[in-house]
């Protein structure tokens, strides 16, 4: 029987994957665990903070965990407030799952990358295999994790499997401090009927993703057969891409009061011009079969439809 540990559980995709794994292995086979605690506790749950690996030991002995999902990270744009800090919890955080995988003999580890590998020499839209000039210690981190789950895959064969996310949008919980999060608070002011301010300009394309490809994606990959798999590194994964207008447009379909001003966050622009504007996965759909279900225009229809949702129980 499955036991898994999900690091991060209370986070934009932590909550997602949790209800997920639930679902598909039973409430009672998964933990979740973070440094702060669920808003409603309604599964089992460990305070946990990834740094103190003397409590990740016990927590996976205690539990007979046999998987871990490592989702804890500080992301983008508030990983440059506190590089440092960033790089300890996002680089140290690692090492000691994939430790505590090779000791313990997990089964399987989870380690979600990001389209912030790449960097302003990947030529787009982005290879599975390119140049990566990581900008922000968020992506340098995310690029050495890829490359330390790579060696303890080769050296000791923990099967640690990985996925380069792009931008997630979702309903349920908030996103944590990236550069994407615009794709989200436009869906909230959109429902509010408040006016928008975007801190990206108009034509920044980037990467997206709705949430229920991302979860079941991870899902994906996690079950795919060990042989199947090219690489332990991240695989690229693609939905669609967008830019701050053509999404304002695609809402404003549905809300045509919707109004949009640009506030540039010189930050979050940065960061967003060094990375890929769109990504080639055709490795992931070629060894585990991956497809996405959602576009722009689906996941606009049915976030709208959930936050209205949403907002009429409140
Ligand atoms: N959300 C996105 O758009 C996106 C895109 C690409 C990659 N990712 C990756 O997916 C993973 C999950 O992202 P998210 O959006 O859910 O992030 P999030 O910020 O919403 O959640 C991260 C969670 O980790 C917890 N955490 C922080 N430090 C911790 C520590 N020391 N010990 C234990 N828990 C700790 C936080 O309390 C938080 O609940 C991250 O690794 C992120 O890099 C996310």
């Amino acid at each position: 029987m499955e036991k898994i540990l999900i690091i991060g559980a209370n986070g934009q995709l932590g909550t997602e994957l949790s209800a997920a794994l639930q679902t598909k292995y039973g409430q009672d086979a998964v933990i979740g665990s973070d440094i702060r605690k669920p808003q409603e506790e309604n599964s089992i749950f460990e305070l946990l903070d990834v740094l103190d690996n003397d409590a990740l030991l016990k927590t996976v002995k205690k539990h007979k965990i046999t998987q871990i999902y490592h989702l804890a990270a500080i992301l983008s744009a508030k990983g440059e407030e506190n590089p440092k800090m960033t790089w300890n919890i996002n680089m140290n955080g690692l090492l000691n799952v994939l430790e505590v995988a090779h000791y313990e003999k997990l089964k399987k580890v989870y380690y979600p990358s990001s389209i912030a590998v790449f960097g302003t020499t990947t030529p787009s839209p982005a290879p599975q295999y390119t140049s990566m000039n990581p900008a922000t210690i968020y992506g340098i981190s995310k690029r050495a994790g890829e490359q330390w789950c790579e060696y303890y895959f080769n050296k000791y064969g923990v099967d640690v499997r990985s996925l380069r996310y792009p931008g997630l949008i979702s309903y349920k919980t908030s996103p944590g401090g990236g550069t994407t999060d615009y794709a989200v608070d436009i869906f909230y002011k959109a429902v509010e009927g408040a006016k928008f301010s975007c801190f990206l300009e108009e034509n920044t394309r980037l990467p997206m993703m709705y949430m229920p490809d991302a979860v079941r994606a991870t899902m994906e990959l996690m079950e795919a057969p060990k042989e199947s798999l090219s690489t332990h590194e991240g695989y690229n994964l693609n939905a669609f891409d967008c830019t701050p207008k053509e999404l304002y447009n695609e809402l404003k379909k549905h809300v045509p009061n919707l109004e949009i001003s640009y506030q540039i966050d010189k930050l979050r622009q940065s960061i967003a011009d060094s990375w890929s504007d769109t990504v080639n996965d055709d490795v992931a759909r070629k060894d585990w079969n991956w497809n996405h279900r959602y576009d722009m225009e689906s996941t606009t229809k049915d976030m709208l439809l959930n936050l209205k949702k949403k907002f009429a129980v409140k």
